[in-house]
């Protein structure tokens, strides 16, 4: 069966709506019908400061979550990017292969040098592209499920493949980027011309899938809307109203349209209180199958430590190919 990968951050707190409906959603349906690889990418976190002791709990908690949100490790290889060390080393083989004007154009190392101050920004997070590329090309994955912000590293990944194969010969598959229209970008709920995201959205804008329930409801009700009445789906005049439309469809497998028909006539408010109510269904058993996971480290862990074994397996015997084709002289 095809192949996908795709990772994510561990980040302190917790996961938000965004990373949940428009990633690891989709990466919960494709473990059933693909061969499946996802991981927590600690490589990728240090590209800015990290505290140790957070580092790794962080770590544990993305992991419980991701199993939480209904990874199985039956159906899928979860594992942990440090686990595996052919990631480092395939991604200097990567950054040989990138130019630096190249790397220059990744707009997410712009806004996030941008805000941290371009000086202080360091070269792992401009190189933080690149790593992803051997992510994806290790496990020879033909879908990358992720939201629409990253769009442009898979392409950089399907530049870097079609190259090296050009240069050195068939080595890499070259991944397509799966991404859903309806999710693939979920907005701040107090500015929705924004995305979501941990950097810049308000506390009130950002729905952390570990929050308290009731904190989670107020932040639904109290989400922007506009002036007018009518609950449309209309993203370029109705950023708010589109954007909880299509956080409810998703939520409820019911399509944009059935809701448009089901809300007629009825106020914001009707809306807002049924997606406060979904989102409360959805975050509570959510948040305790977390908890019961981080209570019991060592199953995490060894669901880990299997996860990594399964990928390393692939892993290796894709770089063992790559330094052959490059010219590398075998260790005897
Ligand atoms: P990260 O950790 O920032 O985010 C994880 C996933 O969540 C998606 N996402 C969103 N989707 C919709 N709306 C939003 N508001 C929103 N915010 C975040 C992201 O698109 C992502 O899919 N570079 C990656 C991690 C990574 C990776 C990889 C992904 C490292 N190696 C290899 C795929 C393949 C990142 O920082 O995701």
């Amino acid at each position: 069966s095809p192949r996908v990968l795709s990772g994510i951050q561990p980040t302190a707190g917790s996961f938000h709506l965004g990373n949940y409906l428009g990633a690891v959603r989709q990466w919960v349906a494709l473990q059933e019908t693909h061969d499946a690889f996802y991981m927590v990418v600690d490589l990728h976190a240090i590209t800015v400061p990290q505290d140790p002791a957070e580092l790794r709990a962080n770590t544990r908690l993305a992991a419980a979550q991701l199993l939480a949100a209904g990874l199985d490790p039956e159906r899928c290889t979860l594992f942990v990017q440090s686990h595996v060390p052919e990631h480092a080393q395939l991604g200097w083989v990567m950054n040989c292969l990138t130019g630096f004007g190249e790397a220059s154009r990744m707009t997410q190392f712009k806004d996030k040098s941008a805000k941290q101050g371009a000086d202080r920004a360091t070269v792992g997070l401009f190189t933080y592209p690149i790593l992803q590329v051997a992510d994806i090309l290790l496990y020879q994955a033909d879908q990358v499920p992720v939201g629409e912000d990253q769009r442009q590293h898979i392409e950089l990944t399907r530049d870097l493949a079609e190259r090296f194969n050009g240069r050195f010969g068939e080595t890499f598959t070259i991944p397509a980027p799966y991404i859903l229209k309806e999710t693939g970008k979920i907005y701040d709920l107090q500015d929705p011309t924004i995305k979501m995201s941990k950097s810049a959205s308000t506390p009130k804008g950002l729905i952390n899938l570990l929050d308290d329930p009731k904190v989670t409801a107020k932040k639904v009700k109290s989400a922007v809307t506009d002036t007018e009445t009518v609950i449309r789906f209309d993203p370029e005049n109705k950023a708010g109203v589109s954007n909880l439309l299509s956080i409810m469809s998703t939520l409820t497998s019911t399509s944009v349209e059935d809701l448009e028909k089901s809300y007629e006539g009825k106020m914001y408010g009707a809306l807002k209180t049924d997606l406060a109510e979904v989102m409360v269904d959805f975050v509570t058993p959510f948040r305790a199958r977390t908890q019961e996971y981080l209570d019991d480290p060592e199953t995490l862990d060894s669901v880990l430590a299997k996860g990594a074994e399964k990928a390393r397996a692939v892993a290796a015997e894709t770089l063992a190919q790559t330094y052959e084709r490059i010219g590398f002289l075998p260790a005897k």
